[in-house]
């Protein structure tokens, strides 16, 4: 049997009400995880963990933060810690779309995103590290994207700060390995999600995922359970000698490995 040993892990994932982060609390919790997902928007937040607990028949509990804010961060690791007595694994996945170019973009912006995706990861990193080391190890995965290792035009100023995420991840995974904690990424390219959904209001879905998808060399976008099944592999007892790496999850279309 493939067992992943996850049950009982504590885990936390940012961005766990939607999307690519709603999917993988829904693969932790159905392996017997404990997991605690965060967003802003409490009734919704909330509403998730509620669908995710029957969906799963799992412990799945909300618990509202901004991970742009440093005392979201602290409080979400403490209340964690409270109510689960540690961490296991830490899932930095929250964060939204942001591509433009160089004179549309202010100081403001470009602040912005770092904050979200880069000192967001960081400082939950930072909280989150003590308590593995307690734990006797751990895993952390970043989302970041394949742009961070690729940059295209006009894909400011996420590009940058997901190369600063895929950089993060590599000398976390340096300054770890004695701790037994693993870090890895996973540059995402194209997968189902609600950012497309909203993007997609005016139109059919399945259209609009079809013509994403005639961009990626495997002809179709992903699936948010695709990328479940790799975060949970990657935490999980397999993929216990894999530390430092940035995966590509994108059907091809990064056009480096
Ligand atoms: N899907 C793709 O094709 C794709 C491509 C490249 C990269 N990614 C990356 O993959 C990750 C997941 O994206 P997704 O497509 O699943 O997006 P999504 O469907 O829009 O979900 C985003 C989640 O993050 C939460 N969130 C946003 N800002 C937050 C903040 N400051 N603090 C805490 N939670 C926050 C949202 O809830 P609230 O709004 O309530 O906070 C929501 O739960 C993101 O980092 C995204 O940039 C996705």
């Amino acid at each position: 049997m493939f067992d992943l040993e996850l049950k009982n892990k504590v885990a936390i994932i940012t961005g766990g009400s939607d999307g690519l982060g709603r999917a993988t609390a829904k693969r932790f919790a159905s392996e017997g995880a404990k997991v605690v997902i965060c967003a802003r928007r409490e009734e919704h937040l909330m509403q998730a963990a509620e669908d995710l607990r029957k969906e799963t028949n799992g412990s799945v509990l909300g618990m509202k933060a901004d991970v742009c804010k440093a005392e979201d961060c602290t409080k979400l690791i403490d209340q964690t810690v409270e109510e689960f007595g540690g961490i296991d694994i830490l899932i930095n996945n929250a964060g939204k779309s942001a591509a433009s170019g160089l004179e549309a973009l202010s100081d403001e912006a470009w602040q912005e995103d770092l904050d979200l995706k880069l000192m967001g990861a960081i400082r939950m990193c930072r909280g989150a590290v003590p308590h593995m080391r307690k734990m006797g190890g751990g895993s952390i995965v970043n989302a970041t994207t394949g742009a961070g290792k690729a940059p295209g035009s006009l894909a400011l100023p996420t590009s940058v700060s997901r190369a600063a995420g895929n950089n993060l991840t590599k000398s976390l995974a340096n300054e770890l390995a004695k701790d037994k904690i693993r870090v890895n990424a996973v540059c995402i390219g194209l997968i189902k999600s609600a950012q497309w959904e909203r993007r997609s209001e005016k139109g059919s879905l399945e259209e609009f995922y079809n013509e994403l998808g005639n961009k990626v060399p495997l002809g179709r976008v992903g699936e948010a359970e695709e990328y479940a099944d790799l975060v949970a592999f990657l935490c999980s007892a397999r993929g216990a000698y894999i530390t430092g790496t940035a995966i590509n999850l994108d059907g091809g279309l990064c056009p480096v490995i």
